[in-house]
């Protein structure tokens, strides 16, 4: 019997599209503005979700605190109000697009959430734009 807990976070941060491998030219044709030099910003809304078994004493899947405190510490803190291609060291080799945050984030917050429940991540880029890693 599984059961999804869900705890949304938020932050802000700027990025450029840009493949180092092509040319000016294929790289506006092919990311339009979100290429521009001076790079741009999203308000980046997340979604953490962790699927397991309830425990049967507590009546928890997890302690939703934990998580959020988890979620401030390893990703509010580390992306919000940063420029992800020049600040964070994450993005240094990889164009910081919606899906290759999304598989960021779910790798750093892995390792830290217990082996027993599943993990899935959703990460808004705008309202309408969202993207989706399970780890699979
Ligand atoms: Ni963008």
């Amino acid at each position: 019997m599984e059961i999804a807990v869900s705890r949304k976070a938020h932050f802000n941060a700027a990025h450029r599209l840009h493949v180092a491998a092509w040319s000016e030219e294929e790289n506006k044709r092919f990311f339009g503005q979100c290429n521009n030099p001076n790079f741009h910003g999203h308000n980046y809304n997340l979604i953490v979700t962790v699927i397991g078994e309830v425990d049967p004493v507590s009546g928890y899947l997890i302690d939703t605190k934990w998580l959020s405190q988890l979620i401030k510490a390893e990703i509010e803190d580390r992306f919000d109000h940063k420029n992800l291609n020049i600040d964070c060291p994450e993005f240094a080799q990889t164009n910081p697009t919606a899906e290759n945050i999304a598989i960021i984030i779910w790798k750093i917050l892995r390792v830290k959430i217990s082996e027993k429940v599943k993990l899935k991540v959703v990460l808004y880029e705008t309202e309408r734009n969202f993207v989706e890693y399970n780890g699979n």
